[in-house]
């Protein structure tokens, strides 16, 4: 079957809430701080005004890795270093960071410190990595606003690897840090991985892992280490289970295989006892123990007792240096199951030779067998992991040059394009998943209007070109910071083809903006010209303004773009164009809020754009009502607040249309009976949610065409620019 995913939000999985099981669902004694954010007061005790780039570029940088490089082997008491050496444990702090970023929505990952808080803190699979994060603390507080924990977790997993011997490709600063849980659905499921919860891939029920998620169970960064569900005798569902996870996160074959087998070079597995005889996770335990969970027994501790993942064991007879020893041993030996003294599923060699033994943590005189989870046994088992392996195992410098690219990966794939990055460490080469977009150049003012003038004189539509400018705009997502207008990558494959850009009418569209752009890059071309629309759609609605317009954007081609990774980007509901694919797992309304939502819009913003677009007719093209469904107006293609103004009329009575699974709705005259209008969920949400409404009525009311034109203006302009980075980031370089 086809356990590829598919459409995102889609399955055969039942309809489910926007964000799926939440911290409330988890926690629910867990202090609501948050009622103190209402009202839009931040959380963020830094304020508006703070400048991350900025104070990273005082950081001195060489002085942090020093002391982080003292770190690893200044083995604490409270938790002491396995091996002497802190080096393993910071590069899985660090993993298990970047690792729970996706390419379904671009959320997850390192570049806000999200591991700080619930759920993150408190997922199984985090098992102690709050000691970590609290060893990092004095370094953190010593270099204060100058490195942000997101930062800081990452620098970390580098010296780290630098420090035993192993090889890094780069570092870029530049992740600001958040001071609150950020919403992001995980999955609906009320139990943890460990308690029994069930796989998220079952083929034989034509299971598909359920996209966004990218996460195999509830709890867990990737896969069960044990075996798909725990069960150690299923290679097969195990390599798929790692491959569709690996590649959920940007990551093929050879890029798993350097990863985890890198990262395995490293370290060991901890299951000394079984985990019941430890305590629950952070945010349920006692206040005393002051945000630690899962174990405190200081004598527990001290004598090596920890039970983490499980697992029991190293990988490798040299823990803390970098080698060629994971698939020296791989390859070498023969594996059998085993069980570890907290009862999980492991592969010992059979027959070690006394040099392939590893130290004891605690006491290296002792020598103590090592391990392989099931995971690592698929990179050999499974013929495609085997041949890279094998390569591997036979080429040194190939996995050392491999490791440190994915790893550069893994760490930055969230961060958005390259002039984001900041620091002495960032490497000269530009990767494809960087998405480069060549330089532009500013355009004249002149040649700004004369272009506006020829377009608006091409026969194009406001419609029409408003409708092509958001199509390359609104593919910016806030979560990753990739897509946007930047590049114009709108006329590249795939995102040309998409149905909800119309590709016929945007076709014609772009080929008219290329025509007439003179020395303008296409990206700015296309702005530019939703934006004369804009100002031409104002003045017939009595409002003479002027659109603000940033030009400098360059244009993309084939050779930069991995067009393979865009097709996530793709929209599969986007209620700014009144666009639905197909019915999805979550409600058509919540899904424009999720838009929004990677937009970073606010409430406002959003509705403003919705009511904006409709007058306009900038909707998509409709199975049954072309350009009209949800345009609530006389005069589309004037920027009135005529949506509003119907949607909330008292003289017009809505139903659902049979057979449109409650999509689709007529709004009728209410004295005659006759047909007014059609609309959709998206529609209609903006008059029966009371929220929603509030802010309907806002621009419904008489005497604020102007804010609408204006807030409108304001809000396009935000999308329009909210790739900018180069502009943004341009001083700190
Ligand atoms: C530790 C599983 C990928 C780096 C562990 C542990 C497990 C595990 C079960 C033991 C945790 C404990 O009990 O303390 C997996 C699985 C992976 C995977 C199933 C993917 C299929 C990675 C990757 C990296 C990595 C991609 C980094 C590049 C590490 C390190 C440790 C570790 C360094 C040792 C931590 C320590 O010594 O405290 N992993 N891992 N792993 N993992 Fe992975």
């Amino acid at each position: 079957g086809d356990i590829s995913g598919g459409c995102p939000f889609n399955g055969s999985v039942d309809m489910r809430n926007l964000l799926g099981r939440t911290n409330r669902d988890w926690w629910p004694q867990a202090l609501q701080v948050d009622i103190l954010t209402e009202g839009g007061r931040s959380a963020n005790p830094y304020g508006e005004d703070f400048d991350y780039a900025e104070a990273f570029n005082a950081l001195d940088y060489n002085a942090l890795k020093a002391d982080l490089t003292a770190l690893m082997t200044d083995s604490q008491p409270w938790w002491p270093a396995d091996y002497g050496h802190y080096g393993p444990f910071f590069i899985r702090m660090a993993w298990h960071a970047a690792g729970t970023y996706r390419t379904g929505d671009g959320r997850g990952g390192s570049n806000s410190g999200q591991q700080r808080f619930a759920p993150l803190n408190s997922w199984p699979d985090n098992g102690n990595l709050d000691k970590a994060r609290r060893l990092l603390w004095p370094i953190k507080q010593k270099y204060g606003k100058n490195i942000s924990w997101a930062d800081l977790f990452i620098l970390t997993g580098n010296v780290a690897i630098e420090s035993m011997g192993g090889p890094v490709f780069g570092f870029g600063g530049g992740r600001a840090d958040v001071f609150e849980p950020e919403s992001v659905y995980w999955g609906t499921e009320e139990q943890w991985v460990n308690e029994g919860v069930a796989t998220r891939i079952q083929p034989k029920e034509g299971k598909a892992l359920e996209n966004p998620l990218a996460a195999i169970q509830m709890g867990l960064i990737y896969v069960n280490p044990e075996g798909p569900g725990g069960n150690p005798h299923d290679p097969e569902g195990m390599a798929r289970d790692m491959r569709e996870t690996f590649a959920r996160m940007a990551m093929n074959d050879e890029e798993t295989v350097a990863l985890t087998a890198g990262g395995h070079a490293f370290g060991k597995a901890h299951g000394a006892h079984p985990a019941d005889t430890f305590g629950g996770a952070p945010e349920s335990e006692d206040l005393h123990l002051m945000g630690f969970g899962w174990l405190n027994d200081a004598d527990e501790i001290a004598s090596g007792n920890i039970t983490t993942s499980g697992i029991e064991g190293a990988w490798t007879p040299n823990p803390t240096q970098w080698g060629g020893d994971y698939f020296r041993l791989l390859f070498k030996y023969d594996f059998e199951l085993v069980k570890s003294p907290a009862g999980a599923h492991q592969w010992q060699p059979i027959n070690p030779d006394p040099e392939d033994m590893a130290p004891d943590a605690r006491d290296p005189s002792k020598k103590v067998p090592t391990m392989m989870t099931t995971a690592d046994m698929a990179l050999k088992w499974d013929p495609e992991y085997r041949k890279i392996s094998e390569r591997f195992l036979h080429d040194q410098a190939a996995l050392d040059d491999a490791f440190a690219r994915a790893w550069f990966k893994l760490c930055h794939r969230d961060m958005g394009p390259k002039v984001k990055y900041l620091g002495p460490e960032v490497p000269q080469e530009t990767l494809i998943w960087m998405d480069p977009v060549p330089q532009g150049t500013t355009p004249s003012d002149a040649e700004v209007a004369r272009f506006k003038a020829a377009i608006m004189d091409s026969g194009l539509s406001v419609r029409e070109l408003v409708k092509a400018a958001w199509a390359s705009a609104s593919t910016y997502r806030n979560s990753d910071h990739r897509g946007g207008a930047n590049g114009a990558r709108i006329r590249l494959e795939p995102q040309r083809s998409w149905a909800v850009n119309d590709p016929e009418e945007l076709g014609r569209v772009l080929d008219t903006i290329e025509a007439h752009r003179g020395t303008l890059s296409m990206a700015d071309a296309i702005v530019l010209a939703g934006n004369a629309a804009i100002e031409k759609a104002a003045k017939d609605a009595g409002f003479e303004t002027e659109v603000p317009f940033l030009g400098g954007r360059g244009d993309a081609t084939d050779e930069h773009t991995d067009a393979a990774s865009f097709e996530p980007l793709e929209p599969f509901a986007d209620g700014f164009r009144n666009y639905l694919k197909t019915k999805a797992q979550v409600r058509t309304e919540e899904m424009l809020i999720d838009r929004a939502h990677l937009l970073g819009l606010s409430v406002p913003e959003m509705t403003v754009l919705v009511g904006g677009m409709r007058a306009l007719g900038a909707v998509s093209k409709h199975a049954h009502h072309g350009n009209k469904i949800g345009v609530l107006t006389e005069t589309p293609g004037k920027l009135t607040p005529d949506f509003f103004r119907n949607l909330l009329d008292m003289g017009t009575k809505w139903a659902p249309v049979d057979d449109s699974g409650d999509e689709e709705y007529v709004g009728t005259d209410r004295a005659s009976g006759e047909e007014k209008w059609r609309a959709t969920r998206t529609d209609l949400v903006f008059g029966s949610n009371s929220i929603l409404r509030a802010q309907a009525e806002v621009y419904a009311e008489s005497g604020n065409e102007g804010k609408f034109v204006c807030d409108f203006i304001s809000a396009w302009n935000k999308v329009m620019n909210a790739d900018r980075f180069d502009v943004t980031w341009a001083k700190y370089h």
